[in-house]
């Protein structure tokens, strides 16, 4: 939207950063930080799609959100089903990716090359072909959000792979962002949040969460509803592209 417009739609009374009436894709929306991000594009005014490989979780987050939300079976693992999924969703507005299973927290020698390119499937692959399909169905106007994590540039012992996909997914980004222009393409890196992801990842979750926070600046770690207005930021300010939104407590000083 050129500067003239931008101005004459705000003479106008129509809030050219508005998400009313806006279709949001949120890949990963039925739990944590999706399904806050699902929750408050729906307070904005928007229609969601929440997506996720789980039916049940499906049926369940859909049933939740209500109204203008609509839910929809995805396994990111799998090439076909992406961009199926994408072809049954049509055009929209923005594409939000929170999709990841649990955390493979483990030293570099217990590795196994299956676990680790596992991980990438979901996390990098899954996010890199959502974007390849998403792309030519967003209308003008529109915007990619990725996930990535702190441990990008605050990585812990036995964290080589989320760290390398997080940085991943921070690179890809960007180039995106170059590629994609005038679309628009964003990370989020979120802090520790407390969601259902800690539950799969570590063996005493209230503990870990607890440990965590007392650690950093804000002494405690974020809620899901924290990190999905960062989203909610990169996705309504048509200023913002090709950056990196963190949420973190302040864990890149500590
Ligand atoms: N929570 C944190 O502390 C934290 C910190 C840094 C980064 N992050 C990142 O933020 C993102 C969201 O995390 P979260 O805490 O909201 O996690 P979460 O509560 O566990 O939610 C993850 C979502 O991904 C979906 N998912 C998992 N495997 C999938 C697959 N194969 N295909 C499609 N969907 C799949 C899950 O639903 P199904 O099980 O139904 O598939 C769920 O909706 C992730 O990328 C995570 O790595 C989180």
């Amino acid at each position: 939207m050129a500067v003239a417009e931008f101005r004459h739609r705000i003479d106008e009374g129509t809030d050219p950063m508005s998400l009313t009436g806006k279709k949001i894709v949120i890949i990963g929306g039925t739990s944590g930080i999706g399904f806050a991000v699902a929750r408050q594009a729906l307070a904005a005014g928007a229609d969601v799609v929440v997506a996720s490989s789980s039916q049940e979780r499906v049926d369940a987050a859909a049933g939740r959100l209500g109204g203008r939300a609509e839910g929809r079976r995805l396994d990111v693992a799998d090439d076909d089903a992406i961009a199926a999924f994408f072809g049954r969703v049509g055009e929209f507005d923005h594409l939000v990716y929170t999709a990841g299973e649990s955390l493979l927290i483990k030293p570099l020698a217990d590795t196994t090359p299956q676990e680790a390119r596992g991980v990438f499937e979901r996390r990098f692959w899954g996010a890199f072909l959502s974007a390849k399909h998403a792309a030519p169905r967003l209308r003008d106007g529109g915007s990619i959000t990725f996930s990535s994590g702190v441990l990008a540039v605050r990585p812990l012992s036995g964290t080589a792979l989320a760290a390398g996909i997080t940085g991943g997914v921070e690179a890809l980004s960007r180039a995106l962002a170059v590629e994609l222009a005038p679309l628009r393409v964003n990370v989020i890196r979120p802090g520790v949040i407390s969601t259902e992801l800690w539950d799969g990842s570590v063996p005493d979750p209230e503990g870990f969460l607890e440990g965590a926070g007392s650690a950093l600046l804000t002494r405690r770690v974020g809620t899901a509803e924290e990190a999905a207005a960062a989203y909610l930021f990169a996705l309504s300010n048509g200023y913002v592209t090709g950056t990196t939104v963190a949420v973190d407590g302040g864990a890149a000083l500590v």
